[in-house]
């Protein structure tokens, strides 16, 4: 079985790969000549893995999956989550600037519960109904708190802030191996992977 994951971030990627095996081949979008940057104009998780994993198959027409990650903040009702990439503004991705706006937000605040949340939409093809592909969602989820400074040199994003529930440390202090046995991202791809080894 061959199936389009809808990135080209060679960790996620890796990862991803490790947990399914050998059984599935996982291609990347650089793999199929995909050279994209799809856009996110989704307002939720759910619609933005929909439209990466959606893009593929309409323009290649093969099975794909894609992932939408976003950190979501009890006191900040559900903050950053979707905008997560986006939150402290500017063309995103500056881990910084968006964990030194999400600590501003929350000075002061003792009520620090937080959690991760990764959407992953899945598109098969339908050999009845070529328009009309197969859909699946998987969910993956960790809880934790915010802590009140950054901790740690490991991982990306907001790693250094946050702390996973049963643990004293951050993601970036806890280190890889820790990280992909309890993320959000592993427990996604776990149901995933049950998802289509069962269908295969
Ligand atoms: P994406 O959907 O995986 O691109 O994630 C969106 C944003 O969420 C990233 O730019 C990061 O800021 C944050 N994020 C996603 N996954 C993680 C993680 O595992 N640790 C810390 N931050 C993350």
């Amino acid at each position: 079985m061959k199936i389009v994951f809808a990135t080209n971030n060679a960790h996620k990627l890796s990862e991803i790969k490790s947990i399914l095996g050998s059984s599935i081949e996982i291609v990347s979008l650089s793999d199929i000549g995909c050279t994209v940057d799809i856009p996110e104009t989704g307002k939720t998780l759910e619609e933005n893995a929909r439209i990466k994993a959606a893009y593929v198959f309409e323009h290649y027409g093969l099975s794909c999956f894609a992932d939408d990650t976003g950190l979501e903040v009890e006191a900040l009702h559900g903050a950053p989550g979707v905008y997560s990439a986006r939150y402290a503004g500017g063309a995103g991705h500056d881990s910084e600037a968006n964990m030194r706006k999400l600590l501003g937000e929350l000075s002061g605040e003792p009520h620090r519960n937080a959690r991760f949340r990764t959407v992953i939409s899945l598109l098969q093809v339908n050999e009845n109904h070529p328009q009309k592909p197969i859909e699946h969602q998987f969910e993956g989820i960790v809880t934790g708190h915010i802590a009140t400074e950054k901790h740690g040199q490991e991982g990306f994003g907001y790693d250094p802030i946050f702390i996973p529930d049963g643990y004293n440390q951050s993601f970036a202090e806890l280190g890889e191996t820790i990280k992909n046995k309890i993320s959000h991202r592993a427990r996604a791809v776990e149901q995933l992977a049950l998802f289509l080894k069962a269908g295969r």
